[in-house]
């Protein structure tokens, strides 16, 4: 069952609801709604700020159930830090703790006041919207793989209302679109590769195009891509009795004749290395290895949800990356769709190798106005950035700056790495056009130049989401990144 939301005109000490959420910030003081509810109950609030109880350390929260002088049942109150340090980043950490914690109240409705907080330079709007993925965020629970529980057993959250004016709703519902792709593709990453495997990735997509107008999925099999001389994606699909899908999604809600975006999505649904085995210790998480397709497709969802007027294709390549006595083999020269040959120097840099003829493909077949590929591209790119940004790498100072831009407005932050000719050296070969690694440094970017070879004359951006995919251990969940970003990008391109 997914979260609703809608808007709450009302006050909060008087609103009808299982529990009302507002924010304290540290040093006692207290949000206008706060304020509010403390005063109709009689110093409520700052009774528990002065012994102590309530700190207002951001993201900690404290329920006061069946408060008197105040309609709600329970009040949830929500550490906002200091107040003077407040920023978009701290409402976006305190909304998401703010609904896991009521997510672990047996209750079924709740009213968020937090939505009227300041935040600098966000108007209502956007903290609707970010409060409302904030909270389907929190409220995702992977459930696909275990055994069938008893739903009855506890209350879940049903619907959640925000505080706000008319203004709010063009916000509250970019996050409903948004939020469908984030969970979109969260749902297909977090699903073990023996049930998402290349097929599944099609399947889901003809899915999508099945029940929408002005949607059209074309899929790609190995035969077919035999005939046109995919050799580059093939090879790595070898190893596999998986056979690849090229998964493309078209959609026409710009006007007619207008270029397209594109959106190319790295789709590997298990990365073992192949015969470049990669060691034991982590490899199941290269079930993640198709967050890039992920990505893509739930950025296209979100579009398409909102209606955008833009038009619009994503280009998937789905393969599975396994070492057998049929697999590629280092040392192997391939002959990409583009013509250009590759040598193969490691068969764990397969993300590059399929996603060259991806994009050949998608520039051959679609002539797009952009292209912006997403990639689990390289282990170099977390340990450059880390798990919170996002690498991007173009040659196009504007669409660069687009990407940052969208990535700040959503929180869903990129940021840039140079892609400079100086690095492309370190692809040469001795044996065909290009090798597929570029040796120990910068292996983000020697990975980025790689694609640029395919992508010359192209308005192209590449973002390496090898860190923000997923959150680590044995625990963690996709993210639904970037979905957020390249939605933001569509809206701010639809005018
Ligand atoms: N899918 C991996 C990149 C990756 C590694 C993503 C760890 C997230 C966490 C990719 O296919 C890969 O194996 N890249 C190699 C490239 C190397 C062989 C040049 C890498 O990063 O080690
Ligand atoms: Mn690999
Ligand atoms: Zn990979």
């Amino acid at each position: 069952m997914t979260l609703q939301f809608s808007l709450a005109a009302a006050a909060p000490e008087t609103v009808e609801t299982s529990c009302v959420l507002v924010g304290v910030y540290e040093q006692g003081v207290l949000s206008s709604a706060a304020a509010r509810v403390d005063s109709a109950g009689a110093g409520l609030i700052k009774r528990q700020v002065e012994s102590g109880d309530i700190s207002g350390k951001a993201g900690s929260t404290t329920v006061l159930f069946a408060p008197s002088g105040v309609t709600a049942k329970r009040v949830l109150v929500v550490g906002l830090g200091s107040q003077k340090s407040f920023d978009a980043a701290r409402y976006q950490k305190v909304t998401i703790e703010a609904a896991r914690a009521l997510g672990r109240l047996p209750v079924t409705d709740g009213v968020s006041f937090l939505t009227e907080i300041d935040v600098p330079g966000r108007d209502i709007a956007w903290r609707t919207r970010v409060a409302a993925l904030a909270s389907d965020f929190a409220a995702y629970r992977y459930t696909a793989t275990f055994k069938p529980r008893d739903k009855s057993a506890q209350p879940e959250l049903a619907t959640l209302r925000f505080a706000g004016n008319a203004d709010a709703q063009a916000g509250l519902d970019q996050a409903m679109a948004i939020a469908a792709g984030v969970r979109f593709a969260r749902d297909m990453a977090n699903l073990p590769p023996n049930i998402c495997n290349p097929a599944y990735i099609a399947d889901q997509a003809i899915a999508f195009a099945d029940g929408q107008a002005q949607v059209t999925c074309n899929v790609l099999d190995h035969v077919e891509m035999e005939k046109r001389g995919f050799g580059s994606l093939l090879a790595v699909a070898r190893g596999s009795v998986n056979k690849p899908k090229l998964i493309t999604l078209q959609y026409n809600g710009g006007a007619e004749g207008d270029k397209p975006y594109a959106f190319v999505g790295k789709g590997v649904t298990f990365d073992s290395g192949g015969i470049s085995l990669k060691p034991g210790p982590g490899m199941e998480e290269m079930k993640f290895d198709m967050g890039g397709a992920a990505g893509v497709l739930g950025a296209f969802v979100a579009a398409v949800q909102m209606q955008l007027k833009v038009n619009l294709v994503c280009v998937v390549p789905a393969v599975e990356n396994m070492p057998d006595g049929d697999s590629y083999r280092p040392s192997d020269v391939l002959t990409s769709l583009s013509g250009l040959t590759i040598e193969v120097l490691n068969t764990d840099a397969e993300g590059r190798l399929i996603l060259c003829d991806a994009l050949t493909y998608t520039v051959q077949t679609f002539h797009p106005h952009t292209i912006i590929d997403a990639a689990t591209l390289t282990g170099a790119c977390v340990i450059a950035l880390g798990k919170h940004a996002t690498g991007l790498m173009s040659k196009h100072d504007d669409l660069a700056a687009e990407l940052i831009a969208a990535g700040e407005e959503t929180l869903d932050r990129a940021w840039r790495l140079p892609l400079w000719d100086d690095y492309q050296a370190q692809l040469d070969s001795g044996f065909a056009d290009i090798a597929n690694i570029g040796g120990k440094t910068a292996g983000a970017i020697t990975a980025a130049c790689f694609l640029a070879r395919f992508t010359d004359g192209q308005r192209w951006a590449h973002l390496d989401i090898a860190g923000t995919a997923w959150d680590e251990g044995r625990k963690g969940l996709a993210t639904g990144r970037p979905v957020s970003l390249l939605a933001q990008w569509l809206i701010d391109r639809a005018g």
